[in-house]
């Protein structure tokens, strides 16, 4: 096992009705800026529960933080942040709204010239403090609500931060709050935390066991409940899953002590830019052909997973890797994901602009090797095709 340190201090409050308990969770005197999207929490009623559970506290709202949240629209918020000397803000809404918040966070309290600068890991003198942070989770994908990351939307390309002064004081995890999201989304939801697994998962062995064994049951439980959640939106139990699975497979624990790949995070955020696919599709795009494409390196891994989530236990391991790699494919497919990049009608021409953008990034040398280069990267899109 490698090295690591492992900090976390997000209180997760877990469960039905505990919107009434925001109450205890912020400070009587606390200014509040509530953030949101488009507009799915004002009708489905979580946006008047939460003012509910606020009580008499000074109360400012802003809506309209759009999915891959543009960094335009977060600094308007930062103005009235500014403006209205908020001190608390509480993001209601998916990885959209807590990313956007999180950024808003920072750059409400920046010292330095430009808050973009924060998106570079430029100027981290200038990061001293962030405005103190509150989430009700509307939508589990992107365990947001328990990391210190976020990914916003600049200049055409789709960039991450950490910081640990960014970590959510507290997320209220209500999966009935889940209960109205379409289908598409909750596949989405579905998706994105499988692939966050397989990043943190499908690298080669340290004899992290641990980290092994508790991916493998996050994986193996989404692969149990996935098709139940997405048909049966209302069944409490199938969500409550996937829920707590989205939270915890990416909030550190499995990917502390292992190498970490994040490949096909990299390379599915230029799809988005690009395209405006939406940001598990991509994934669901990228891992099946990466994972055949890096299959020497990830070998030992791949079979592993190849044995012990899909339980195949006979022919070569190559023979194992392209089995495990069609089961993955069909997962997502089943779950109303489609998994080539034609399925959004990119065409094999557009391929070159996508490993322009990775150029232009910066994303040379991806993964737990550094070998994906752009040679690679293109061999992983035209696979994907
Ligand atoms: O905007 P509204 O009207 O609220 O509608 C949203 C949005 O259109 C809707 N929605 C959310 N909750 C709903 C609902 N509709 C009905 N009922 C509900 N309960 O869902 C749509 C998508 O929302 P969004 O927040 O964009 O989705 P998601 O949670 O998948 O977040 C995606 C973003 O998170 C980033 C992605 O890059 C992308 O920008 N990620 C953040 C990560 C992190 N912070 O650690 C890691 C991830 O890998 C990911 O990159
Ligand atoms: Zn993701």
């Amino acid at each position: 096992m490698l090295n690591f340190d492992f900090y976390n201090p997000t209180k997760i409050v877990f469960g039905k009705d505990r919107l009434n308990e925001l109450d205890n969770l912020i400070k009587k005197d606390a200014k509040v800026l509530i953030l949101y999207g488009g507009g799915s929490v004002k009708k489905f009623g979580t946006l008047e529960k939460v003012m509910n559970g606020l009580g008499n506290r000074k109360i400012f709202e802003f809506g309209g933080i759009e999915p891959n949240p543009k960094y335009e629209t977060l600094m308007k918020a930062v103005e009235i942040v500014k403006r209205e000397k908020i001190d608390f803000l509480l993001a209601v809404g998916g990885g959209s709204v807590m990313d956007g918040t999180k950024f808003i966070a920072l750059a409400a309290c920046y010292e330095g010239i430009e808050a973009s600068d924060i998106l570079f890991g430029k100027e981290t003198s200038a990061i001293k403090k962030a405005i103190p942070i509150g989430m009700v989770v509307t939508l589990p994908a992107t365990g947001s609500e328990m990391n210190r990351g976020g990914v916003i939307t600049f200049n055409y390309g789709k960039w991450s931060f950490y910081n640990d002064l960014v970590f959510p004081k507290f997320s209220i995890l209500d999966p009935t709050l889940t209960f109205s999201l379409p289908k598409s989304q909750v596949a989405n939801g579905i998706v994105d935390t499988f692939v966050h697994v397989c990043e943190q998962y499908m690298t080669y062995p340290v004899d992290g066991r641990f980290q092994d064994r508790t991916s493998e049951g996050i994986l193996k439980t989404l692969i149990e409940i996935g098709k139940i959640t997405v048909e049966n939106p209302t069944d409490y139990n199938a969500r409550a899953n996937l829920v707590w699975c989205a939270t915890m497979g990416l909030n550190g624990l499995i990917g502390a002590g292992v190498p970490v790949d994040w490949s096909t995070h990299r390379i599915g955020h230029e799809i988005t830019a690009m395209f405006e696919v939406d940001h598990a599709k991509t994934l669901a795009i990228v891992l099946p052909s990466l994972w055949n494409v890096t299959r020497k390196d990830k070998h030992d891994k791949l079979v592993q997973y190849a044995e012990r989530i899909w339980n195949i236990s006979s022919g070569s391991d190559d023979e194992k890797i392209d089995l495990a790699i069609e089961k993955t494919r069909e997962f997502f497919e089943g779950l109303g994901i489609k998994t080539h990049l034609s399925d959004y009608g990119i065409q094999f021409d557009e391929i070159e602009h996508l490993v322009k953008a990775l150029k232009d990034h910066g994303r040379v040398a991806l993964s737990e090797t550094g070998k994906i280069t752009l040679d690679v990267s293109r061999k992983i899109l035209e696979g994907a095709i």
